[in-house]
């Protein structure tokens, strides 16, 4: 079903929960219907977003051009072995549900990606990490719809520039390219990955371990720490994990030895950006109407009447004051409109 609105209100497609709206919104469910509004005359040219649940943006004000929200629904096991099966996904689909319907239907990959907010349109935008597990792990493809060329096409995992919270959608084809659904691999012989955090802990409430109490254990440890934006409105990590060299890490950890590390590329090291903040005190912290997560140094929050510039001006003053501290540039993971 196709939605077209001229001053639309985004409040509900915005986890910050920003009063903010679109020029023009356009919300289709089937492949022809994009077409339709693509190839109108109207909206050439203009500034476009893709919009899935808003969950990773952050709006500074109106977007003064076309929205796009694309909601293809569907999944489809569409090859099976004794091994695995291949999963096709609409974009439009929720990314959680998805995850529930895999762990219910016994098929492991992408349990410790569990209710993480968005959709599964967006999951390979950003590349979703969480708990040793990244979506791009058990991508084969994307079909995509590339606006600009009116054409659709699958891009294999090799063609999607997969990185830490990267991918190609976010930078070479970044609204132009709109991925209208994706293709897993899961397997049926299950792989759990459970050495990171406390998630081996957490499974001890549990008879046994498997794909349910994975995924239970994966959806209790978010509750306890990462705020509900439904209850107090955020976009999950603000800032990603810094990724530094090796000897710079080194130099930090002989003036702070509790400084977490994680491995990343050859000759490089990742830093916890929510411990950097954390040390420079401003867990907790508030300023007007927002502030920085009391459990999780990592998450801004809009504690209601916050606007997008309120938020950049606090993300300024912690990355400058990390800086200033660690000589470590934050930077940001979510995308500024
Ligand atoms: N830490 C602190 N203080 C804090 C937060 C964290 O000291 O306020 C320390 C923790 O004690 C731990 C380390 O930092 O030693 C890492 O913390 P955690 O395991 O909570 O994960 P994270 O690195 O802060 C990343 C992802 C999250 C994901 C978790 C779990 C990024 C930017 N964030 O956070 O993803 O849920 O790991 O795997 O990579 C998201 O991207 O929106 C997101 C929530």
């Amino acid at each position: 079903m196709i939605l077209l609105r001229e001053n639309y209100p985004i409040r509900h497609l915005n986890t910050f929960g920003f009063d903010v709206k679109a020029r023009y919104f356009f919300s289709y469910t089937k492949r022809s219907e994009l077409l339709q509004i693509i190839l109108a005359s109207k909206y050439t040219g203009m500034n476009r977003l893709i919009l899935g649940a808003g969950s990773n943006v952050l709006f500074t004000g109106d977007f003064n051009g076309l929205v796009i929200h694309p909601g293809i629904k569907g999944i489809q096991v569409i090859y099976e072995d004794a091994d695995c099966v291949h999963v096709k996904a609409g974009g439009g689909e929720n990314w959680d549900e998805f995850v529930r319907w895999t762990v219910d239907n016994n098929f492991s990959g992408i349990e410790n990606l569990s209710l993480i907010p968005g959709t599964v349109g967006a999951a390979p935008v950003q590349n979703i990490g969480a708990y040793g597990m990244e979506v791009s792990n058990s991508i084969i493809s994307t079909e995509v719809f590339d606006i600009d060329r009116k054409t659709r096409s699958i891009t294999d995992n090799s063609e999607c520039g997969f990185g830490y919270r990267e991918s190609v959608f976010k930078s070479e084809l970044k609204n132009r390219c709109i991925i209208e659904s994706v293709i897993f691999r899961l397997e049926k012989k299950h792989r759990f990955v459970i050495s990171y955090g406390n998630i081996k802990e957490e499974l001890k409430n549990f008879p046994q371990v498997d794909l349910q109490t994975i995924r239970q254990s994966v959806i209790n440890i978010r509750n306890s720490k990462l705020p509900d934006p439904v209850k107090l409105p955020n976009a999950g990590s603000f800032f990603k994990n810094p990724v530094v060299t090796v000897e710079f890490a080194k130099s930090l950890k002989m003036k702070y030895e509790n400084l977490p590390v994680y491995p990343s590329t050859p000759g490089y090291v990742k830093l916890a950006a929510g411990w950097l903040i954390e040390q420079c005190g401003w867990k907790g912290k508030r300023t007007g109407h927002c502030g920085v997560h009391k459990n999780q140094a990592l998450i801004l929050v809009n504690y209601g009447g916050a606007n997008g510039k309120d938020l950049l001006q606090l993300a300024d003053k912690i990355m400058d004051s990390v800086f200033d501290t660690f000589g470590v540039r934050l930077e940001m993971e979510v995308n500024v409109i």
